[in-house]
């Protein structure tokens, strides 16, 4: 036998205010047509005044708590992956934690940024797979219109808000790639890659700071590693392409997912898609599709789904789970 760690419920939460690409056009120098032709962009939700990300992410684990139908109490860990929290600290965690009256265990952040939701379903995965948690909830939830220049064309159209969270169950399984649950993890970073995407504050600087990205350089980067974590991830099960029944990937660019599915063999129609409605929403993005995903009928049980993302650092990876 072989433990697993298995989805047993989804949530997500969106900010009430949608902003359409249009709404850029007076106050910088570019075009709905520009936005959804380079990036797949059609409009983003941003979060109101006084909304955190702590808000978000715990409007989205109450949401899966719901799905499961499981008790916060029943939950022994935590793990909100972000780069926008709302303290220095304490953790988005631990204020989630309290929020959805989850009295015991434990909660922690993860920070990779637009790859942080992956790194922290790898994370949920370890836990569960060595008996250090039965149920774990993994949350990705960001406020990026925080840190937004809205006077750089080139980044500020790209970003929207929200969350997701998925509850992760421990449950036996066979120990072969048919068992349901978390079957392969694949994490990289280099840092080498520093200032083609980086925040220009933080703590030790005394400013929040503002996104910084080489667009380009980015876009190079993600069509070839995002498709590599995804076959080395497979590779590790002894599968490829063919075998996927959905790819979620971080939603950041229509031609880097595009891109990323045809050189893993697979098909547009086995791809989730949400970054029209959601702009590129960070560690937010692959929760929030993966919920979408399975909202409107596209993720069944059994379904062999390969989540990747790639953001700031570098950092990247990929996991392949049995829905
Ligand atoms: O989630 C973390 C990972 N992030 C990503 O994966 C993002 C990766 N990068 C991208 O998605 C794309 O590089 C962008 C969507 C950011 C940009 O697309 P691009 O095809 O690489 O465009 P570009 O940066 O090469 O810019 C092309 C032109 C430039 O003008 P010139 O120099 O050719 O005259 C830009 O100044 O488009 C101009 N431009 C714009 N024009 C209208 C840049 N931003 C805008 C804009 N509206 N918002």
């Amino acid at each position: 036998m072989t433990t697993r760690a298995v989805v047993r419920g989804v949530g997500h939460y969106l900010p009430e205010r949608i902003v359409p690409n249009a709404w850029f056009e007076d106050k910088i120098d570019t075009s709905d047509e520009w936005i959804r032709s380079r990036s797949g962009i059609e409009r983003r939700h941003f979060a109101a005044d006084g909304e955190t990300t702590s808000d978000l992410a715990a409007n989205a684990a109450l949401e899966a708590l719901a799905d499961a139908g499981i008790a916060a109490e029943t939950v022994d860990a935590l793990i909100v992956a972000t780069s926008t929290a709302d303290l220095t600290f304490p953790s988005a965690a631990t204020m989630v934690q309290h929020r959805i009256g989850m009295t015991g265990g434990f909660a922690f952040d993860v920070q990779a940024v637009c790859a942080g939701f992956v790194f922290a379903l790898a994370q949920a995965n370890a836990l569960i797979v060595s008996g250090q948690a039965t149920r774990v909830m993994v949350i990705g939830a960001e406020t990026f219109s925080r840190i937004i220049d809205f006077e750089d064309r080139a980044t500020s159209v790209l970003f929207g808000d929200g969350a997701g969270a998925l509850l992760l169950e421990a449950v036996e399984g066979a120990g072969t790639n048919a068992d349901r649950g978390i079957l392969a993890t694949d994490l990289h970073s280099d840092g080498s890659h520093r200032d083609i995407l980086y925040v220009d504050g933080g703590v030790s600087t005394q400013t929040t700071g503002h996104l910084r990205m080489q667009g380009k350089e980015v876009f190079r980067h993600a069509v070839e590693k995002l498709a590599d974590t995804a076959h080395a991830s497979l590779g590790k099960l002894g599968m490829t392409g063919d075998d996927v029944d959905w790819i979620v990937p971080h939603q950041a660019n229509l031609r880097i997912i595009k891109s990323t599915a045809q050189k893993m063999g697979v098909e547009m129609d086995r791809v989730v898609v949400t970054v029209q409605d959601h702009g590129n929403t960070s560690a937010a993005s692959i929760p929030l599709a993966l919920t979408t995903g399975v909202r409107n009928g596209q993720i069944k049980e059994g379904d062999l789904v390969v989540t990747e993302a790639i953001g700031g650092g570098l950092a990247w990876g990929s996991v392949v789970l049995r829905w």
